[in-house]
């Protein structure tokens, strides 16, 4: 089975080829990516109508280029896979609208799939990929969520936030600092040059007793800590920015580890962007080390938004018997 996969919720249109045989973890053939990154760095975020537009401009070249690079035709295609939601509605159009223009033309099904399923799937994509059950920490740009996961669409959510995502704490911090955009990476790379313990931060619900995580007041703790700086921001700025990272982590860490406690599982897998960030797989790994606890990654690379997340989502569900394909092309999509 080769499924072709298609991203585009948001500012990265991704596309992959993956191929499944019978019940073995599908392989990745070849992915492609193009951030737009650079094109919204003016305005110092994403703007959903340049994001929509530059997603046409670019998701048929990348897929010609995919197929090239798996040395396969269109023909050869079994199934398109698109993401569904959730994201912003007009990026999502086109994935969407491609993907079902391609199987309508080449009478091959189609099948939406649900952004954060692929996240939470992306460590499959590795060459250790992890076994049934586990831990999920999904931390991207707009969730947070802890989930108990005993197989592909068996998933228990254990608790999420109730305010903000982890990844718009480090994106609205960032900004706050004048970092600009994407935050999440620029304010952990200043952060290196800083202390994790100059400022005493909040660490909101640490000790709920629940599973449920919160970020707004953070985010109002660092813009007051900013001010009452003033002047001195520019030099304290690295501190501030290590103290940010600091609590974000200590938080997704504790609460990782309460997960564990509560389900006695013995491996986690960390999903979203905010995966990619090097002190929460640091602090991790060395947290469950001490306790026999494996912790799996998506590779570097695969942490942000990409089509080989897709591509494999949408292979596992079918191999699974979750979803099946559809021939009917009238499709939507489901941005929250
Ligand atoms: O999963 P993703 O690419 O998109 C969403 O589905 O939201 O995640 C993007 C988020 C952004 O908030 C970005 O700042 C954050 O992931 N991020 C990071 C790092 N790399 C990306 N946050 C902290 N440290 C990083 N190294
Ligand atoms: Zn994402």
């Amino acid at each position: 089975m080769l499924v072709l996969g298609i991203e585009s919720s948001c500012d990265e249109t991704g596309v992959a080829a993956v191929e499944a045989f019978g019940s073995a973890t599908p392989t990745l053939l070849a992915h492609a990516l193009h951030s737009q990154i650079e094109m919204h760095q003016a305005y110092g975020g994403v703007v959903p109508e340049l994001a929509s537009r530059d997603h046409i401009r670019r998701v048929l070249p990348l897929a010609e280029q995919v197929l090239e690079q798996s040395g396969r035709a269109l023909a050869d295609l079994d199934v398109v896979a698109y993401t569904r939601g959730p994201g912003l509605a007009g990026a999502l159009l086109v994935g969407a609208g491609v993907a079902c223009a391609l199987g309508a033309a080449l009478n091959k099904p189609v099948l939406g799939v649900h952004h954060l399923e692929g996240h939470l799937l992306s460590p499959f994509l590795s060459a250790d990929p992890p076994r049934f059950p586990f831990v999920a920490l999904l931390v991207s740009g707009g969730h947070t969520q802890l989930m108990r996961v005993d197989g592909v669409g068996r998933y228990d959510l254990l608790g999420e936030t109730i305010d903000d995502a982890a990844g718009e704490a480090f994106d609205k911090s960032a900004k706050l600092m004048g970092l600009g955009y994407p935050g999440g990476p620029a304010l952990s790379k200043l952060a290196q040059q800083g202390r994790g313990d100059a400022f005493k931060l909040p660490r909101p619900l640490l000790h709920s007793g629940n599973l449920d995580f919160s970020f707004a007041g953070l985010k109002t703790a660092v813009m007051t800590q900013a001010r009452k700086l003033g002047d001195e921001l520019e030099a304290r700025k690295a501190d501030l920015a290590a103290s940010t990272e600091a609590a974000i982590v200590d938080v997704l860490v504790k609460k990782t580890l309460a997960a564990l406690d509560d389900t006695a599982l013995d491996r986690v897998v960390v999903a979203g962007g905010v995966g990619a960030n090097r002190l929460l797989r640091q602090q991790l790994d060395a947290a469950c080390r001490r306790r026999g606890v494996r912790v799996h990654y998506p590779e570097l690379h695969l942490c942000t938004d990409n089509g080989a997340m897709i591509a494999m989502a949408a292979a596992m569900r079918l191999q699974s018997g979750q979803q099946e394909a559809t021939s009917v092309y009238a499709f939507d999509v489901k941005p929250r």
